[in-house]
């Protein structure tokens, strides 16, 4: 470079410094620019980009939440059909590690298997005669998170992803949107705005649900009461947000808050919602069941004891756990309000077991559940089929930048903005949500295999054990107060199981 351009460009340089120096030292939002001029910038860049300095370089492979380096990289090389073993050895310290689950495996396990063909034990909807029941072809699935929460681009990966791995995909309550129809059977879920199904006031509107039922793959009907991440809250999708295709989906006003209530306007007690449900499933014919998080435990004792004694009831429960994930929460609800998944879904099976209705009920678990030991663990305290959400959204190209809220996610999966959903290509995202599916039901059937049993339902709470820090362990049916042979299917489910599972892949 001249010589003079380069004098040019220092004295340019110098300026701009001067300039910022001046402002720094008049400027009163910011008490460190005030005393260090220029350099106090660093300290702000250094924040901006802590979380990626330490998610890529500092941190160690299981330090970090929600989910650590080991967990992610397991999930991008499954989806990536990329070797997703590691070596050397587990770099967990056993002795040390309180809760660490142990599985018991059998002296003679069952043969090898690459399958991943993992049906539910259970048929949906069955055990009270719904004119669609069905036995769900995967007991993995994808979790409820809206068009709205997620770019458009990433509910069509999804739901392509979901479609070629044969398990279905739930809405969310955000309503069902065209990014939705690529193939997959579909949950429809109802959230406390009823979007995709209310009147221009807001009220619930039944043959709105019925038609939109009739005209896509809706399997079955969520009615969301709550959900981990932020129970008793509802939310609030900005103004800002509620234009292009969102209003006509949602059923709402463009360029107004688009407000989900804490709770249900059509019903406010245990009768209620049964009678709400029954009317939703005898004008749609569909199994239609509650999700919730776990907070006070007298709703499940009435729900249980209301269901026993009327034989009425919700076809499936799912239970979503504190630690699960949300667009957008207070940071004291996203931790500290509702239960964590293990302790909340054993209180609420515990419930079911003593009213006599768990052969009665499918139980879905959600909540860090997309990891084969978790999602062992879940069906041994008993639940019938896991719903993956970040674990999905990781595996269409998800970072955990944690900017879900903020619109600014750096890869198109949880924003709103064309040029930064752009960035994903649904088509190859589909495959990796297809691949990470498929990974998780085979290793979970490896696993079953390994216990010396055909299926994981059939992998019970003896199964497993949690070590403390001092040596000792405890079977989870003792920690979780289950009874001998609870949470196993019913003999006729077992039947059905081992006819399923003897078919050739
Ligand atoms: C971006 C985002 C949006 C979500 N939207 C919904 C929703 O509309 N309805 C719902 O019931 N749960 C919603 N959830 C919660 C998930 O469905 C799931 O219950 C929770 O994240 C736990 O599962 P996970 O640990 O596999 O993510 C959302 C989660 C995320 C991360």
């Amino acid at each position: 470079m001249p010589a003079v351009i380069l004098e040019r460009v220092l004295v340019a340089v110098g300026l701009f410094l001067v300039g910022v120096a001046a402002y720094d030292l008049v400027q009163r939002k910011h008490a460190i620019l005030r005393t260090f001029p220029v350099i106090g910038h660093l300290r702000f860049l250094v924040e901006a980009v802590g979380p990626e300095l330490r998610q890529y370089i500092v941190t160690s492979n299981d330090e970090e939440l929600p989910f650590n380096r080991d967990q992610r990289r397991w999930i991008y090389s499954s989806a990536k059909r990329q070797d997703n073993h590691f070596g050397f050895g587990t770099d967990k310290d056993l002795e040390r590690s309180p809760n660490f689950l142990i599985i018991k495996h059998a002296a003679f396990p069952l043969a090898a298997t690459t399958s991943d063909r993992l049906p539910c034990a259970k048929v949906l909807g069955a055990a009270r005669g719904r004119r669609l029941a069905f036995r769900p072809a995967s007991a993995v699935n994808i979790s409820g998170m809206s068009f709205g929460a997620l770019s458009g681009r990433a509910v069509e990966a999804l739901n392509r992803g979901a479609a070629l791995a044969g398990c279905w995909h739930n809405t969310g309550e955000g309503g069902l949107a065209p990014h939705h129809a690529h193939g997959a059977d579909v949950i429809f879920q109802i959230g406390t705005g009823y979007f995709g199904c209310r009147d221009a006031a807001g009220n619930f509107e039944l043959s709105r649900l019925v038609d939109l039922a009739a005209a896509h793959p809706v399997r079955a009907v969520e009615i969301k009461l709550s959900q981990g991440a932020k129970p008793g809250l509802g939310g609030v999708l900005l103004a800002a947000k509620v234009r292009g295709e969102i209003p006509a989906i949602r059923g709402v006003p463009a360029g107004k808050d688009c407000i989900s209530p804490p709770g249900h306007r059509e019903f406010s007690d245990v009768d209620g919602l049964l009678e709400f449900v029954e009317r939703i499933a005898e004008a749609t014919g569909l199994p239609v069941g509650i999700k919730s998080a776990v907070g006070e435990p007298a709703f499940w004792h009435d729900l249980t004891a209301r269901m026993a004694a009327t034989g009425t009831g919700v076809d499936f429960v799912t239970v979503d756990g504190g630690e699960g994930g949300t667009g957008a929460a207070p940071l004291v609800f996203a931790d500290h309000v509702s239960l964590p998944f293990k302790v909340g879904f054993a209180r609420v099976w515990r419930s079911f077991a003593e009213a006599g209705l768990t052969d009665r009920v499918v139980f879905i678990g959600s909540g860090k559940l997309g990891f084969p030991e978790n999602a062992l663990l879940a069906f041994a305290l008993g639940a019938d089929a896991v719903s993956v959400g970040r674990e999905a959204m990781l595996a269409v190209g998800c970072i955990q930048a944690q900017r879900c809220h903020t619109g600014r996610c750096p890869t198109g999966v949880a924003t709103q903005s064309a040029w930064r959903s752009r960035a994903l290509v649904p088509e190859v995202k589909a495959l990796r949500l297809t691949n990470y599916v498929s990974e998780l039901r085979r290793e979970l059937l490896q696993l079953s295999h390994a216990c010396g049993v055909a299926h994981p339902a059939l992998v019970t709470a003896e199964h497993l054990e949690v070590l403390d820090s001092r040596f000792g362990a405890t079977s989870v049916g003792q920690l979780f107060a289950y009874e001998p042979g609870w949470a196993m299917p019913s003999d006729a489910d077992q039947a059905a199981i081992a006819g399923l599972m003897a078919l050739p892949v």
